[in-house]
């Protein structure tokens, strides 16, 4: 590491507030060139607000951005840009009906001569920084048709494009697989070495190690600790997060034999692409769907749920055969939990009350009158559960940081009372402790009769989560793995493995 004696930027003193909540408590932050610093904190802690305030998308009630030496006025993304800085956000920003070469290029399309948008040359430029990530796809496509991941690397090429001293990236991994993190690793290390400084946010430990140089961790808005990495433990790292240990012993432990078979899927094919597929799922069991992002997980799980249509195939569910109808999957207990909470999980404009009961408001008004009282005491015992930091339950859902939207997904679903569940990447963007405690749930529920389908791209996860597992590869299973098989390599190895 070239030994720099001042910062590229530097975030001094910075202090947000937003009602009812102090996001960020005199933050001090240097960014370094050819330095990667880790941002940590448990949901809700500060750490895309830092960043927005960073890259002029928020305001600061006070404190100072300096760059070069230099105070700097940060009132929009345009003057953040003219100075350098680029941001992969954690939520998506790419305009959905619009082209990936023209998000790549957004607001700084090329011109010809004639002061036209030269459209040959954005796609010729778009083209090769797509290729530069290693993404295959055409930059013609509107980004509404892409899956999560693919959008996600659409954003990274997006700030790639720019040319970037600084590069911000909030949680860039949590909707990748590990292929596609491999090449994202690389791109920054390459970043690293052309004298870029960058700020990352994670809740992985082990790309805290694999990347940071150093780390800042964030506690209620508070900066509790800034070391380097190399000094740090995961432990410590840890308790500074949350200001208490935490054990982060779960896993499955022994759990009585899998009941009844609850879900049957004979030779299903789906208009999405699924092929041929079968599985079964039994009561008490936490069953995983692994494989490459692509490989046609979630499509599976909404061939399940009934959301796309089948062309082929039956499923069983509870002695029921299932009608490939949300609304009758719903009624006999199945609940899907979507990856994309923006797009499908949650109402924004609504209350965390709100959204906590939407899926369970008929179990807690069996006669169909709203009580108001009762709806926000049930919803805050939810929110201690699982520790949602909110100002309130009457808070809107929009405001809330990424993690505690998720966690507010997850509950919304714990609380609707299903048979099976189905979980399409349920920890992503999740703390550290909040993600043990949502692990723990899910194993009381298993416990109780429930049964879980669990789709996640994290390997670790799976091994230490799940009784067996499906591997995908091509919209089809490409095997499935028992409890004593389950480790990363086999996971890894049925999900690219060559026919
Ligand atoms: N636009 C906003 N209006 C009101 N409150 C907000 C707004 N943006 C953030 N907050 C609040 O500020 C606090 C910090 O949120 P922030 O998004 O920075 O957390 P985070 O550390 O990024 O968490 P996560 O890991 O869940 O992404 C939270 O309490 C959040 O509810
Ligand atoms: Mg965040």
């Amino acid at each position: 590491m070239n030994a720099q004696v001042s910062p590229v930027l530097a975030l001094q003193g910075i202090t947000k507030r937003f009602p009812g909540v102090l996001a960020l408590d005199q933050v001090s932050l240097d960014l370094y060139g050819g330095e990667v610093h880790m941002l940590m904190g448990e949901n809700g802690a500060g750490k895309s607000t830092l960043m927005k305030v960073l890259c002029g998308a928020y305001q600061a009630d006070a404190g100072e951005i300096v760059v070069d030496g230099q105070r700097v006025p940060m009132t929009s993304a345009a003057d953040s840009r003219a100075l350098g800085i680029a941001v992969i956000f954690q939520e998506y920003s790419l305009v959905p009906h619009l082209s990936v070469a023209q998000n790549i290029y957004l607001g700084r399309e090329p011109l010809t001569r004639w002061g036209l948008i030269d459209h040959a040359r954005m796609q010729a430029d778009a083209r090769a920084v797509l290729a530069r990530i290693g993404l295959e796809i055409d930059e013609k496509r509107e980004v509404q048709g892409l899956g999560v991941a693919q959008q996600q690397m659409v954003e990274i090429a997006k700030a790639l494009a720019q040319n970037a001293r600084v590069l911000v990236l909030d949680e860039p991994t949590a909707a990748l697989s590990d292929r596609e993190v491999q090449r994202l690793f690389e791109l920054i290390a390459e970043l690293k070495k052309q004298g870029v400084a960058m700020a990352y946010i994670s809740h992985r430990m082990d790309e805290v190690f694999a990347l940071g140089d150093r780390v800042t961790v964030l506690r209620d808005g508070k900066q509790v600790a800034t070391m380097p990495a190399k000094a740090a433990t995961p432990e410590e790292l840890v308790t500074l997060m949350v200001g208490r240990k935490v054990d982060m012993s779960y896993h499955r432990g022994e759990r009585p034999l899998a009941g009844d078979c609850l879900l049957e899927v004979h030779n299903v094919s789906c208009v999405n692409g699924i092929e041929d597929v079968s599985l079964k799922v039994h009561a008490g069991e936490i069953v995983g769907l692994s494989g490459l992002v692509g490989s046609g997980r979630t499509e599976l799980a909404r061939a399940i749920f009934g959301a796309d249509k089948l062309t082929a195939g039956r499923m069983v569910f509870d002695g029921r055969t299932l009608k490939s109808s949300p609304t009758q999957s719903r009624q006999l207990g199945l609940g899907l939990i979507p990856e994309s909470r923006k797009q499908q999980g949650l109402a924004l404009l609504r209350t965390v009350c709100d959204n906590l009961l939407l899926a369970g408001l008929r179990k807690l008004f069996p006669l169909g009158v709203y009580q108001p009282a009762k709806a926000h005491t049930a919803a805050r015992a939810q929110m201690a559960q699982l520790r949602i930091a909110a100002p309130g339950s009457h808070t809107q859902v929009q405001t809330l940081s990424g993690g505690n939207q998720q966690k507010i997904v997850i509950g919304k679903w714990l609380a609707a009372g299903c048979k099976l569940f189905i979980f399409d990447e349920p920890t992503r963007g999740i703390d550290v402790g909040a993600k043990e405690e949502i692990f723990a749930l899910i194993d009381t529920l298993v416990r109780q009769g429930c049964a879980v389908l669990m789709i996640s791209s994290e390997l670790a996860e799976v091994v230490r989560v799940c009784d067996r597992a499906y591997v995908m590869k091509e919209h089809r299973i490409a095997g499935e793995l028992s409890r004593d098989e389950l480790s990363q390599e086999n996971l890894l190895r049925l999900a690219m493995h060559h026919a």
